[in-house]
């Protein structure tokens, strides 16, 4: 982190109050973190939708193992990928549910297909990837989609 610089902002009474609501629910006992986790929020969401970015993230995946073909499909689509899976999770949930959580690195653009992909899949119930940088205080490994591709050093999680 860099240096503080402090801000004030005009803000409406009542959004404010709301806002205070809401964010003790979320237990906050400190309306500046609470603000800077939305600022954070909102510049994770500018950078995982340049297509180039460097992302890590997790797919997480409900499937019933019983479906026909799904965990071999899921184990296929999984090693034409191989680049972008870090880890995998398996958790036997009952004794048809699965629930698979992989950790995910690689260019945004291509993790999100990956994504949509196992999503897709016959047999997934439910699944959601999430994605976001490896570091916000770092300056943004890309903030715009260019022709040139920039090879970030670190891998995190290698
Ligand atoms: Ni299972």
């Amino acid at each position: 982190m860099g240096e503080l610089s402090r801000i004030g902002i005009a803000l409406d009474s009542d959004l404010l109050k709301r806002f205070d609501r809401s964010i003790e629910k979320s237990g906050y006992t400190n309306r500046s973190e609470a603000f800077r986790d939305l600022i954070r929020d909102r510049l994770v969401r500018e950078q995982t939708a340049a297509p180039g970015a460097t992302v890590v993230g997790t797919v997480t995946l409900i499937f019933d193992h019983h479906a026909s073909g799904i965990t071999e499909k899921l184990t296929e689509v999984q090693h034409e990928h191989h680049d972008l899976v870090v880890s995998t999770s398996h958790a036997h949930l009952d004794h048809d549910s699965c629930l698979e959580v992989l950790i995910v690195h690689g260019k945004a653009e291509r993790v999100q297909h990956f994504g949509d992909i196992l999503i897709g899949l016959k047999g997934v119930q439910h699944g959601r990837l999430v994605m976001t940088v490896p570091s916000l205080d770092a300056e943004p490994i890309l903030a715009h989609s260019h022709s040139h591709t920039h090879e970030h050093p670190h891998k995190p999680g290698r």
